[in-house]
């Protein structure tokens, strides 16, 4: 390791210390569970007690290819049965409001599945609920965990690139829609379901805008409802830039996800691997140029694991983390509003073919 990288290494560290480790239980056994939650337990060292799913079939099918040794008839079943010390929910939003109540309401710490709600409201009544209940919870933006786009906020940090001027985030995919049947009919697609990863992104980064625009399109035969090209640009009040262009109608073979921060001092500069060739995705990637370190030119940071399934472990851990010694949640259901009200900000703006103050 280069020894500049040291502080960067540390701050990118996934692993769960065993004396957070607490049992996990899991509602929904989908596609996200089956290939990134489950194997980033796995890595962690983590113990999952339990599942449950309308789809029992579903369930026992990933319970009996995780070793999982319970599968419970109904979430009801599981908060009785469970003693697990998180419940992880991973079902469509629409369904999670009502589930996450639910569990909230057994004072059962809890790590939600983004987004966390269709609504701002009902996201707004689950903080409330995480207060009065006085539970732990959290919401899986796990991109703040990655460990590329980490490294890059530790060096923002500590100032290598000076006062950031602009941050954007630009993907060209062929996203396969069809995996997601339920979200066949969505009037809200791409940035509800997608581009929320970056919008989260970019508020921990530089906090909530001022104002935004966003421009959106639907492509002819197309199989979702919802937009699939997203084009969204956001002001801050201290002069900084933004933006997130998303286009899932990539015909040409070449998918990508890069991402770039620029400073007075400097730049940082990555690729999300997982885009390349989702879900399997390749190694992920982030450089730095800095006058101040000084970095003579460009300098590979050497990522070593990624999006799918590592930063899994990163946000899960995080929720640990603060039921085991009170650290804040990186990515805490309160924050999460944040997100919404972000999210529903592009949407009127896509509506109204105007920019829109928050
Ligand atoms: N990077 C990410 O974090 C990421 C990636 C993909 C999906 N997701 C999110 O994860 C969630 C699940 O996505 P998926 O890809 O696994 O979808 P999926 O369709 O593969 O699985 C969803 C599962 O939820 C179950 N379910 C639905 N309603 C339920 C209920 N009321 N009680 C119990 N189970 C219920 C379904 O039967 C299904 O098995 C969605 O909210 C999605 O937005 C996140």
């Amino acid at each position: 390791m280069i020894d500049i990288f040291e502080e960067v290494a540390e701050f990118c560290r996934l692993e769960i210390p065993k004396e957070h480790r607490l049992p996990i239980a899991i509602i929904g056994a989908g596609g996200i569970v089956d290939g990134a939650h489950l194997p980033a337990y796995k890595k962690a060292g983590l113990t999952v007690d339990g599942i449950t799913d309308v789809d029992q079939v579903k369930a026992h099918d990933v319970a009996a290819r995780h070793g999982i040794p319970h599968v419970y008839a109904n979430v009801d079943e599981l908060l009785e049965k469970s003693n697990a010390g998180v419940i992880d929910i991973a079902v469509p939003s629409i369904a999670q409001p009502e589930i996450f109540a639910k569990v909230a309401q057994a004072k059962r710490n809890i790590l939600a599945q983004k987004p966390m709600a269709p609504t701002i409201e009902q996201g707004v009544a689950m903080a409330d609920l995480v207060d009065s209940n006085a539970i732990v919870a959290g919401v899986n933006q796990q991109l703040r965990f990655e460990e590329g786009v980490a490294a890059a906020y530790k060096m923002v940090s500590l100032g290598w690139i000076g006062t950031v001027t602009n941050m954007s985030i630009t993907v060209n995919l062929a996203t396969p829609w069809e995996m997601w049947p339920w979200a066949k009919d969505l009037d809200r697609l791409e940035v509800m379901l997608h581009s929320i990863h970056y919008h989260d992104l970019i508020r921990w980064f530089l906090g909530d805008p001022h104002s935004v625009f966003c421009a959106a399109g639907r492509t002819k035969g197309q199989y979702p409802r919802g937009e699939t090209r997203t084009i969204s640009t956001a002001l801050y009040d201290s002069g900084v830039t933004s933006l997130v262009h998303a286009n899932h109608v990539n015909r040409g073979g070449d998918n990508s996800g890069e991402f770039r921060i620029d400073g007075e001092k400097g730049s940082i500069k990555g690729t999300l691997g997982l885009l390349y060739d989702y879900p399997n995705g390749r190694v992920d990637t982030v450089e730095v140029s800095s006058s101040l370190v000084p970095t003579d030119g460009w300098l590979p940071y050497p990522v070593t694991t990624r999006w799918f399934p590592d930063a899994f472990i990163g946000t899960m851990g995080s929720v640990l983390s603060a039921i085991a010694i009170s650290t804040p949640v990186r990515s805490s259901v309160r924050d999460n509003v944040g997100t919404l009200k972000l999210v529903d900000a592009l949407y009127r703006s896509m509506d109204s073919g105007s920019s829109v103050k928050l």
